[in-house]
């Protein structure tokens, strides 16, 4: 079995947004015309998606992500930049069609030749997972996209991080689990999986009780031991 970090194990899971595909890129298509307030529109309509998520868990109402992410937009835009609104199509369009980081491409390349499964674990529903992998042209570099659509709630429900294993047919224990989201690392941890944190922006690190494995600054860190 490939080693990751110092953990023999089979496979390799993906956290999609945020670690493979940057949420970033879609608004920043369009910072010329935001101008200044294109970060912010960005950050807070991650933040809100994101928190969309976990009061529907919570609350035991799901919706889908794709509607989530359009409700977000709709209240970033509408709090910073009103007179911009005429942007939302086009944006979520490009997030639809979300850019890859510039090392995805090589970095699964270098783990699929060592003969790990590959795999996405995502609260994107399939039809936003395909059409993403497809943009970035990754189609044939993974063995399942998986997402927590199956389910109906939103990680870090523990049973999100348990269709991993229902899809794959291996256990936590051998499994390398990668994200940039801190929060979704604290669930992949409690999950049993072999956790890295992708700290590419140098964050402070939190929920001490929910540590990762290890942290990576880049995805190529991942098979340099
Ligand atoms: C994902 C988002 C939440 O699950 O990053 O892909």
């Amino acid at each position: 079995m490939p080693m990751i970090k110092g953990k023999a194990v089979e496979a390799i899971v993906f956290d999609a947004y945020g670690t493979l595909f940057d949420v970033h890129a879609a608004v920043m298509h369009h910072a010329t015309e935001l101008g200044a307030l294109a970060q912010p529109v960005s950050d807070l309509w991650r933040a809100k998606q994101l928190e969309y998520t976990w009061i529907r868990t919570l609350s035991g109402r799901y919706a889908p992500f794709w509607q989530l992410t359009e409700e977000a937009l709709d209240y970033a835009l509408r709090t910073l930049a009103p007179v911009h609104l005429g942007l939302r199509g086009r944006v979520l369009e490009a997030y639809r069609d979300l850019d890859a980081y510039p090392d995805v491409d090589k970095s699964l390349a270098d783990l699929r030749a060592t003969g790990l499964k590959i795999a996405i674990l995502s609260n994107g529903d399939s039809t936003m997972l395909e059409r993403a992998v497809a943009a970035s042209g990754l189609g044939d570099a993974f063995d399942a996209l998986i997402s927590v659509d199956e389910i109906k709630a939103y990680k870090t429900t523990p049973d999100a991080y348990r269709l991993v294993e229902q899809h794959l047919g291996i256990k936590p224990e051998a499994t390398a689990f990668v994200s940039s989201n801190r929060w979704d690392i604290a669930g992949a941890s409690i999950a049993g999986f072999h956790s890295l944190w992708l700290n590419r922006a140098g964050r402070v690190d939190e929920y001490a009780d929910m540590a990762p494995a290890a942290v990576i600054v880049q995805l190529g860190d991942i098979v340099r031991n």
